[in-house]
């Protein structure tokens, strides 16, 4: 798409992408507070992991953003893992690629940060296009127990011998209790 710049979250950025994060989630599902209220938790601290926030410009407006942020597989604490959500593409915009253009760098961004395995919560339709399959077949559970739990590994066979619960640091309670 032409004219689309992709970069790193900065400070002044905090505020569209809130606003965008809101509009977006709201159309879609009526929550918005919940998701923009989970990636102002996560920035605030990194327990888990670093976080990778990555947002689309166009013509010096924020049009797209995708947040990644670390997460435990409870018996592998050695295997890096980060979960990507949320991600948002403004309503006009959507269907252009934009949302595909996010997650692909930010996935490989992730790769470089040392990531081994990604995990999402999210349709199985759109996440398999980016390698993401149905977490039951890495033997990983999560408290969240929802068909949408999809997890891929960033570094091939990541995830081959590993087993257990993805733990989630605690800003993600409040989308549990949904
Ligand atoms: C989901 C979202 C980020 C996709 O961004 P986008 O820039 O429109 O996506 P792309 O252009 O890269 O991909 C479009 C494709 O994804 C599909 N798609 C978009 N949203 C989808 C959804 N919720 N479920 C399944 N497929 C979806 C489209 O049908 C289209 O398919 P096609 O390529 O076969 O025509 C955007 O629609 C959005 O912001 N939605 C509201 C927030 C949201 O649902 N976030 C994801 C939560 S996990």
């Amino acid at each position: 798409m032409e004219d689309l710049i992709i970069r790193g979250e900065k400070p002044e950025d905090h505020g569209a992408i809130r606003s965008l994060i809101v509009e977006t989630f709201r159309a879609a599902y009526g929550t918005g507070d919940l998701e923009a209220d989970l990636v102002e938790r996560l920035r605030d601290q990194s327990a888990f992991g670093i976080n990778i926030s990555l947002v689309a410009l166009q013509n010096d407006l924020l049009v797209g953003h995708v947040f990644f942020s670390g997460v435990h597989i409870a018996e592998h604490p050695d295997i890096a893992a980060c979960a990507l959500a949320p991600l948002c593409v403004s309503q006009p915009l959507q269907r252009l690629g934009i949302g595909s253009i996010l997650t692909q760098r930010g996935l490989s961004a992730c790769q470089d940060a040392g990531y081994k395995a990604a995990v999402v919560q999210g349709s199985p339709a759109y996440y398999g296009r980016f390698g993401f399959s149905p977490i039951g077949q890495f033997h990983l559970r999560t408290v969240f127990l929802s068909e949408y739990d999809m997890a891929l590994a960033l570094d091939d066979g990541a995830l081959d011998a590993v087993s257990g619960l993805v733990d989630y640091p605690a800003p993600w309670d409040a989308l549990r209790d949904e």
